[in-house]
């Protein structure tokens, strides 16, 4: 295939729609294709079983950023979404990133429209803005500090009790930071489509034919699941719980794939998926399960999709991530 046959392809669906011959071996096709081409596979924890045994690295965003700002590799392929690797880009500038699937996007980040979070921004000029990872390279480039699940209550600490704060884009998480914090953050009304999902009523169900269960969920979930948890953090926070805690049983509220290293980490564990309110698979992400082992095959060989960014966008995005991980030293979290 020729270059404009292959980006004409991907300005239309998003990914290299092209026929893969049934024979060959994925795993040992992504690992010799890895190795020639000096790559590194960065997955989140909520990628398909599959493309997590590939990966080289498979963390939460903050070690994902951390794996990308590091990286002595030439070329980065992020199974993620589309604003992890858009962090790559903007820590790691002179590495090729690619990722198997541009249109892999985020609900969290579609909350937050340039033009109305800017205007909104506008509005409270004495705030300083906090904005949670998952969003575009624009609404971090209108940002000061930007954080994860992992570093955010630190880092909200690390600011003066008086200082008046915007956060964004996900108002739960906001939410629960501000009851963490005793402080009263301006939050910006942005929700991520999976952890809205889980029912309070289904949970109480589970806990009870399963007394002995523990309940994990990720902070981006709603109040009234987050105040049945028993423990509550970013997607390594929850697997280091799940490992090192006494109990048997978890009823974990986040996006399935975690449940992978869970199982692996801990195998005479048992981990049942909080159940979400309908009877849709709709814990599973759907942007994130847009990735699979043919299109990252695929996007190694051809060098396709690449995440490219203008250099002005860059710069203002790479200021606030700094400051993150400046602080995330500076704590002693990273
Ligand atoms: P973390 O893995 O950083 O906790 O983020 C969860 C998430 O929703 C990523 O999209
Ligand atoms: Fe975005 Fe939610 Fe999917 Fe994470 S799980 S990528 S926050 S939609």
């Amino acid at each position: 295939m020729d270059i404009n046959t292959a980006k004409a392809q991907i300005n239309d669906k998003g990914f290299l729609d092209l026929e893969i011959d049934p024979q060959i071996d994925l795993f040992a096709e992504i690992q010799k294709l890895k190795k020639e081409k000096n790559a590194i596979l960065l997955a989140h924890y909520y990628q398909e079983t599959d493309i997590q045994d590939v990966a080289d690295y498979i963390g939460d965003s903050l070690g994902l950023a951390q794996q990308a700002e590091q990286t002595t590799a030439d070329m980065i392929v992020f199974a993620g979404v589309h604003f992890m690797a858009e962090t790559a880009k903007i820590l790691n500038p002179s590495k090729k990133v690619i990722l198997p699937d541009l249109k892999a996007g985020c609900s969290l980040a579609d909350s937050a429209p340039t033009p109305l979070f800017k205007a909104f921004r506008e509005k409270h000029p004495d705030h300083i803005v906090i904005s949670y990872i998952n969003c575009t390279a624009e609404i971090k480039a209108l940002s000061d500090i930007i954080c994860t699940s992992s570093n955010a209550e630190k880092i909200i600490d690390s600011l003066p009790k008086d200082q008046p704060i915007i956060f964004a884009p996900d108002r739960n998480l906001g939410a629960w930071l501000n009851k963490r914090s005793g402080r009263n953050m301006l939050l910006w009304n942005g929700a991520c489509m999976v952890h809205e999902i889980f029912s309070l009523e289904k949970i109480t169900k589970l806990k009870l034919r399963h007394p002995k269960a523990k309940v994990l969920a990720h902070p981006e979930c709603e109040e009234a699941v987050l105040n049945v948890a028993d423990y509550i953090g970013s997607t390594t926070q929850l697997l280091k719980y799940s490992a090192s805690d006494s109990a048997e049983e978890f009823i974990v509220a986040t996006e399935t794939g975690i449940l992978h290293q869970m199982q692996l980490q801990s195998p005479q564990k048992t981990f049942i998926p909080a159940p979400p309110n309908n009877n849709c698979a709709c814990n599973d992400c759907p942007h994130m399960k847009l990735n699979t082992l043919e299109k990252i095959y695929l996007c190694l060989r051809y060098e396709l999709p690449e995440l490219t960014m203008d250099e002005t966008l860059r710069l203002a995005a790479k200021k606030p991530m700094d400051k993150m991980m400046e602080i995330s030293r500076s704590q002693g979290i990273i």
